[in-house]
Parts: C-alpha cells; sequence; structure tokens
C-alpha cells in the first residue's frame, strides 16, 4: 500500500460526506471529525459544491486527508486536486480515469465488486480498491470469496457501514479501511451535531482498534 492508502488504514474509517452549504459546515465539520480521531474524508460531488467543501476542510485542518468522491470525469478530478484533494474515490472503474490519475500520481479508488472490476484492477496495477455498494453487492463474505482469486488487492468498502457491522469488516485482513456517512448523516450536519459527529467517530475509532487487536 502506499503511504496515503497506510495512513486511511491506521484511521480505519472514511466518512463519505456531502455538504449542501459547504461555506457555513465544511470548517466546523472538518474540526469535529478530527477532534474525533478521523482525519480523512471523502467528499462527494454529488453536491455542487464538493471542490468547495473540499478547499475549506483541506484549509481548516491542513493535516487532513480529504479526498474527492463519486468522480465521474476527468474534469472533476482536475476540480478535486485544484481544491486541495488528496485522493480519488469513483464509483465505477473507469480505466481512463484510474490511468489520469495515476499519470498525476494521485491516489484513485475505484469501486469495484466483480471479478471483472477486480480483473481490470489487476492490470493497472491498483492495489487498495472501493468495494462499493458493499452490504447490498454481498457484503464481507462476497469480499472474502474475491480475495481467493485476487488477493493482492485491499478494499474499503462503503456503502451499508455502520457502527453495527464495522467490526465484523475491520477484522478480516483484506479490509484497509470502512467508508460510510453513518457519522455525518445530512440531519446531524444541518442541525449542527457537532459533538455528536465527534461521539461517533470516537466510537469508532474504539471499533477498529479492539476489532484489530482481538484479531
Ligand atoms: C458512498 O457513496 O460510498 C455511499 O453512498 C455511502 O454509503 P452509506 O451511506 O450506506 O454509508
Amino acid at each position: 500500500m502506499n503511504e496515503l492508502s497506510k495512513k486511511i488504514s491506521e484511521i480505519g474509517v472514511v466518512p463519505v460526506i456531502k455538504l449542501n452549504h459547504p461555506e457555513r459546515d465544511a470548517a466546523p465539520l472538518a474540526r469535529a471529525l478530527t477532534a474525533g480521531g478521523v482525519p480523512v474524508a471523502e467528499v462527494t460531488f454529488r453536491a455542487a459544491g464538493a471542490a468547495a467543501a473540499i478547499r475549506l476542510m483541506a484549509q481548516e485542518c491542513p493535516d487532513m486527508l480529504v479526498g474527492a468522491g463519486t468522480v465521474l470525469t476527468t474534469a472533476q478530478v482536475d476540480e478535486a486536486l485544484a481544491a486541495g484533494a488528496k485522493f480519488i474515490v469513483t464509483p465505477g472503474l473507469d480505466p481512463d480515469i484510474v490511468k489520469y490519475c495515476q499519470g498525476k500520481d494521485v491516489p484513485v479508488f475505484p469501486g469495484c465488486t466483480t471479478p471483472t472490476d477486480y480483473h481490470t484492477a489487476y492490470k493497472l496495477g491498483l492495489e487498495v480498491l472501493k468495494f462499493f455498494p458493499a452490504e447490498q453487492s454481498g457484503g464481507l463474505a462476497k469480499i472474502k470469496a474475491m480475495s481467493a482469486p485476487f488477493p493482492m488487492f485491499k478494499v474499503m468498502p462503503t456503502g451499508g457501514i455502520s457502527l453495527k457491522n464495522l467490526a465484523d469488516y475491520i477484522k478480516s485482513p483484506v479490509i484497509c479501511a470502512c467508508g460510510g456517512s453513518y457519522m455525518v448523516t445530512a440531519d446531524l450536519i444541518d442541525n449542527n451535531r457537532w459533538d455528536e459527529i465527534t461521539d461517533l467517530c470516537k466510537k469508532s475509532v474504539e471499533i477498529v482498534k479492539e476489532a484489530r487487536s482481538n484479531g
């Protein structure tokens, strides 16, 4: 794994963030995540202000690993990088976007769930994949089955992860980190429930530590 993937793996969870009001929410959210021991974020391009959110979060917490998610085009890669994104996440595997990021030396985590996806990712020289949507695609059982022919990959499952199933995923050596929106829901953000976000992050980090120490 490259340095960035190692750092993400150490943290263990990646909040998947959609911010409709980045000017209002990006800075306090970055502080809340960092205070909870989760200085990483996948800021999705599902909201129009994604680039602004990336820029503001990175400005507020310069050590935070702020990346871009739901990236669908190379133009969005450029937009994300100009805003300061340190990594790119795509919902599916688009070899053009992967090669574009590799050409810029930017870590890219494409969403993969099938043997065909994995095989293409192997040919592209990738090491860490997003496994998306995780629960809906077969969850941990499928991730384990996929690692038999493809033991070279670590995966970041996202989709349906919560405090309830986080430990099960993290215990598997195939898992790099788990992504999720459960600690950054629209309700929590819109109502400025920053302390609760910090608490959910702290709980997540505890679960990760405990799951890993118990093997
Ligand atoms: C993603 O974009 O990775 C998912 O939508 C996040 O999934 P979740 O909301 O089920 O955590």
